[in-house]
C-alpha cells in the first residue's frame, strides 16, 4: 500500500477513535489520537481499521494491560459488547524464547521464516488453542476472531476492568480442585498442555474460574508436552501450597493424569 493511502487510514482510525472516546468518559489513560500510534505500528493500526469497517469491533476504549509481548485493549462491538483485542507486538518482541512451544507442534509443521510471520502463528495459534477448549464447554475467554497480531476474545470483567486474577484472589479447596480439573481436561479432552498454566493466567470470577493466555499451548505429541505438563502443575501446586491449602503431590498428580 502506499504510504499516502495509508496515511491517510491511520488518520481516519484515529479521527474514528478519538471521537467514539469522546462519548464516554474513560477510566484509564485514554489520551486522545496519541494511543494508538505510539504503541501500535502501521499494519497492526490497519488490521484494527479492518476489524472497525468488518464490523468485529466498533470502537477501541482505551488499553487494559501493557505486557512486553502483547498488549490488552478494551474494545466495543455494534452492540456495545465488551471485547478483548490482544495484539501482539511485533517490533519490540522477543519471539525466540516462544519457538520451543510452536517448533514440534505438528499443527504448525510448515513454519514460515522471520519474526512477523512467527507473531501471526503465534496470535493463530493461541486462538486456534482456545477454540478448541471453548468448542469442548472448557472455561476459557470465547474466541472471536483473529487476523494477523491481532486476536479478539470476549472480555472477562466488567467496564473495561479485566476480572482478577488468582494471584489477586482470595482462593480455596475448590478453586485447587477447578484448577487441577482444568488440566486434566486440557489433557484429556482438549488434548493440549497450557504450558505457562499458573495464578497470572487464571481469571477468578463469580463463575468459577477461567484460564486464558493460550498461546503456549501445546498438542500433547509436542515432544516436550509432558515435561511442560509437570511443570504445569508444579507451577500451581506450589501457589496454592503457599496460600496455605492441602494439596495432591504433584508427581503422583502427575503420573495420575497421563495414565
Ligand atoms: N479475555 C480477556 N478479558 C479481559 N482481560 C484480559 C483478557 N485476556 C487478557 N486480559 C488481561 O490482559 C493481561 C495480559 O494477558 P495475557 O496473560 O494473555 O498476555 P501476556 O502476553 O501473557 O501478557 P503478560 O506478559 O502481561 O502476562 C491479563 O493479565 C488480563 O489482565
Ligand atoms: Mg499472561
Amino acid at each position: 500500500m502506499t504510504d499516502i493511502l495509508s496515511k491517510k487510514l491511520e488518520s481516519k482510525l484515529d479521527d474514528k477513535l478519538i471521537s467514539k472516546s469522546k462519548r464516554k468518559h474513560l477510566e484509564d489513560g485514554f489520551k486522545k489520537g496519541k494511543v494508538i500510534n505510539e504503541v501500535l505500528d502501521k499494519p497492526t493500526v490497519m488490521t484494527l481499521y479492518k476489524m472497525i469497517t468488518d464490523h468485529i469491533i466498533a470502537y477501541v476504549n482505551g488499553s487494559v494491560s501493557a505486557g512486553k509481548e502483547s498488549v490488552l485493549f478494551w474494545a466495543v462491538d455494534d452492540n456495545e459488547k465488551n471485547i478483548a483485542l490482544k495484539i501482539y507486538l511485533v517490533s519490540t518482541s522477543n519471539f525466540k524464547k516462544r519457538e520451543p512451544y510452536i517448533l514440534g507442534d505438528p499443527r504448525f509443521s510448515n513454519l514460515k521464516k522471520g519474526t512477523k510471520n512467527l507473531v501471526y502463528l503465534w496470535a493463530k495459534k493461541e486462538f486456534r488453542n482456545l477454540t478448541q477448549c471453548y468448542d469442548l464447554g472448557m472455561p476459557v475467554p470465547r474466541p472471536l476472531y483473529v487476523t494477523n497480531n491481532v486476536l479478539a476474545m470476549d472480555f472477562i470483567g466488567k467496564n473495561g476492568s479485566p476480572a482478577k486474577t488468582l494471584l489477586n484472589s482470595e482462593v480455596d479447596a475448590a478453586d485447587y480442585k477447578q484448577a487441577i480439573k482444568i488440566i486434566r481436561d486440557l489433557y484429556h479432552k482438549a488434548k493440549l498442555v497450557h504450558g505457562d498454566f499458573s495464578e497470572y493466567n487464571i481469571f477468578k470470577t463469580e463463575n468459577g474460574l477461567v484460564v486464558f493466555d493460550m498461546g503456549s499451548a501445546v498438542d500433547l505429541r509436542h515432544p516436550n508436552s509432558l515435561e511442560f505438563l509437570k511443570r504445569d502443575i508444579n507451577n500451581i501446586t506450589k501457589f496454592f501450597s503457599k496460600r496455605g491449602l492441602s494439596f495432591e503431590d504433584p508427581a503422583v498428580l502427575f503420573e495420575e493424569i497421563i495414565k
